[in-house]
């Protein structure tokens, strides 16, 4: 493979760390550019050589500048959005992992898309699994796909109990080790409801086609079910640096240091239906994706706005379904025609959102 110079956006993040690790073990990656929301880049920037450096502020000047081959966005949240536009309207390879962004300006995104005709890579694993299973299959021949989802660290727990359960429990998610907002969502299932609308935009299917499974080991990270009734599944043990490196190397296939499937050890494969009541968000989302329009950006940006105050101990864990139901009682989800209305329609939900939770 030719150099392939990377814009790691997140850098400071967890995916961000993983990623500096995955391209240290290649040589033939490198980084060209590097931001941050507010923690200071200096150290790494120096070490690796970068000239093209930002933090916080828009990334679209300096993604211009650095021109990359590939932009990895891993920025958490909605602030992901503006690059994500930039990549996919200047035809640069996309390696996603902010599905923020493609929730939230999904249609835009996916004009975008289809303009640039560049790739875009899914770095959540759940989707770089579905891509790969989906690889060089005819659409016809694809019956659904089926998302797992771990259940996070309240599976078992019951409605009465969510109450009161605390943020230290709930950022000790017991499969996977991520960054704060998207352990938060794991455990509501809000991450689930967000990577329902990701694989619609990413892969045109239909809501329908596109099931839930709580699957608590982590191991199957998505299934293709085909009209034959055959599936394919895509396993392996939960560690980000694979649909990283996947990306990132795309469409090589490198190693990696994560070990493979041991099944001396003993393998567990359980799966079973997401419980709705319990874990609202999910099916918030997905009424959300099928509204279409503005709706998912509004369920993202109450959702942000929910899960901030509920690592900042101002709500109850349970109060952060509500705050977003509420939100989406109020939107009218008009569609947008550019990111200037995208960001207004964001506000909106931010503004109803902390509206209902200065009532709280
Ligand atoms: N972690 C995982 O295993 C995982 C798995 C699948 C998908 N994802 C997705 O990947 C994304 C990142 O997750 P994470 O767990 O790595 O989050 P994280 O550890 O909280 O890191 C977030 C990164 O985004 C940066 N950031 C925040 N606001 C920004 C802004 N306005 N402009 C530029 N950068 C900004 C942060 O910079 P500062 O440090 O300066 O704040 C940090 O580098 C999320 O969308 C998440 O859903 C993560």
């Amino acid at each position: 493979m030719r150099e392939r110079r990377i814009a790691l956006l997140g850098a400071t993040g967890s995916i961000g760390r993983q990623a500096l690790e995955v391209i240290a073990a290649n040589p033939d990656l490198s980084v060209c550019a590097l931001a941050s929301g507010s923690q200071p880049l200096d150290d790494v920037a120096t070490q690796l050589g970068v000239e093209h450096v930002q933090v916080g502020g828009d990334v679209t000047d300096l993604l211009d500048a650095a021109e990359p081959d590939l932009v990895l966005n891993a920025v958490v949240g909605f602030a992901g959005v503006g690059a994500t536009l930039w990549a996919l309207e200047h035809g640069v390879t996309l390696a996603l992992a902010n599905k923020e962004s493609l929730v939230a300006a999904g249609d835009l995104a996916v004009a975008a898309w289809k303009r640039g005709q560049g790739l875009l890579l899914p770095v959540d694993s759940e989707h770089s699994a579905l891509f790969q299973c989906l690889a060089g299959r005819a659409p016809e021949t694809v019956a659904s796909v089926v998302l797992t989802a771990s259940g996070g660290p309240f599976r078992n727990r019951s409605a009465a109990e969510l109450e009161s359960v605390t943020v230290e429990e709930a950022l000790a998610h017991p499969t996977w080790s991520m960054g704060p907002k998207i352990t938060i969502d794991s455990a509501t299932l809000a991450n689930k409801g967000l990577e329902l609308i990701e694989a619609h935009y990413l892969f045109g299917l239909e809501y329908e086609r596109i099931d839930v499974v709580v699957h608590p080991t982590s191991v199957v990270h998505a299934l293709v079910r085909f009209r034959d009734g055959a599936a394919l599944a895509h396993l392996g043990y939960p560690d980000m640096r694979v649909p990283i490196s996947f990306a990132l190397s795309y469409p090589e296939r490198r190693a990696t240091s994560v070990p493979g499937l041991d099944f001396s050890a003993g393998l567990q494969l359980e799966f079973e239906p997401p419980d709705l009541d319990r874990f609202p968000l999910l099916a918030l989302a997905r009424v959300s994706g099928e509204r279409g329009g503005t709706y998912p950006c509004a369920f993202n940006a109450a959702n942000e706005v929910a899960v901030a105050a509920f690592l900042d101990g101002r709500i109850p864990f349970s109060e952060i379904a509500r705050l977003v139901e509420d939100a989406l009682g109020e939107i009218d989800g008009a569609p947008v025609r550019d990111l200037a209305e995208l960001v207004e329609a964001d506000e909106q939900a931010r503004r109803l959102a902390e509206r209902r939770l200065a009532a709280v």
